[in-house]
């Protein structure tokens, strides 16, 4: 089984490299299931439900999120609408599962690809140098007690190395991947671990590289030279679609290889 996991979907740059790139990547590498995170799709900041609509069309299974998924605040309904409704497309969306558990949305998805093989998607976010959140770790746990696929991606939206790492290990062998989400450049720590986990520390930005982690580099650096307040926009230049594919076994959800992916206009 192939999985295809996209990097943070950044601005209309991000959105546009990623429609110009998934269907080649899909059909070349005969990916069976499609994750991207989306958390930032909407002009840099959050995601609105027309355009987690306009993904899941173009062949996203599920969309996952982290710190910004509250920005656009029309997210909440879209969210809400999926309670009690399984088969509902606003479902495959998820926030972080270690949120208060009264806010809108879920952080897991089980599903079945088009061919048959059920899958799940699990959506946490990182506590070092973040907003409080639930422990992530035990929130894992806790969700893997009652996930039934074998095959389990991860998205583990956080800002610290070390946390996403700690993760990897955590959960080495119960999961089949483990990628880290948030600070939007690849890393090329991208390997399988000992017990099964396909792990990356930061599968990179789908968005535009000239850039200061997507947001234009003027006003970034106006921020840091005068710390006075501006606006921030989503840069354009040099977009890039960034992501990893992983080759998995659908009896025991283990990885054989993880390849990171990066391919500009
Ligand atoms: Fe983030």
């Amino acid at each position: 089984m192939q999985i295809l996991f996209v990097g943070d979907i950044f601005g209309s740059a991000g959105r546009k490299i990623f429609r110009d790139h998934l269907r080649h990547v899909v059909e070349s590498h005969k990916a069976d299931l499609v994750i991207a995170n989306a958390e930032n799709a909407a002009g840099g900041f959050g995601l609105t439900p027309a355009i987690a609509e306009e993904l899941l069309d173009l062949g996203c299974d599920v969309l996952t999120t982290g710190n910004h998924v509250w920005d656009k605040r029309e997210i909440m309904d879209y969210l809400s609408s999926a309670n009690g409704n399984a088969n509902s497309r606003a479902r495959r969306v998820l926030r972080p599962a270690n949120y208060a558990p009264t806010v809108p949305g879920v952080g897991l998805f089980e599903g079945v690809t088009k061919g048959g093989q059920s899958y799940a998607v699990i959506n946490l976010q990182g506590r070092v140098f973040m907003q409080t959140n639930d422990d992530p770790f035990r929130k894992a746990d806790e969700l893997l007690s009652k996930v039934n696929s074998k095959v389990i991606v991860v998205d583990m939206h956080a800002e610290a190395t070390s946390e996403k790492i700690a993760m990897g290990w955590y959960l080495d062998g119960r999961v089949t991947a483990v990628l880290g989400t948030h600070t939007h450049v690849p890393t090329a720590d991208t390997r399988v671990l000992p017990k099964g986990t396909a792990y990356q520390t930061d599968v990179g930005m789908t968005g535009p590289y000239d850039s200061v982690i997507g947001v234009e580099k003027e006003q970034i650096l106006h921020r840091f030279l005068t710390g006075l307040p501006g606006r921030f926009e989503a840069a354009k230049g040099d977009p890039r679609f960034c992501g990893v594919l992983i080759a998995c076994d659908p009896a025991t959800g283990h990885a054989s290889s993880i390849q990171r992916l990066m391919l500009g206009e």
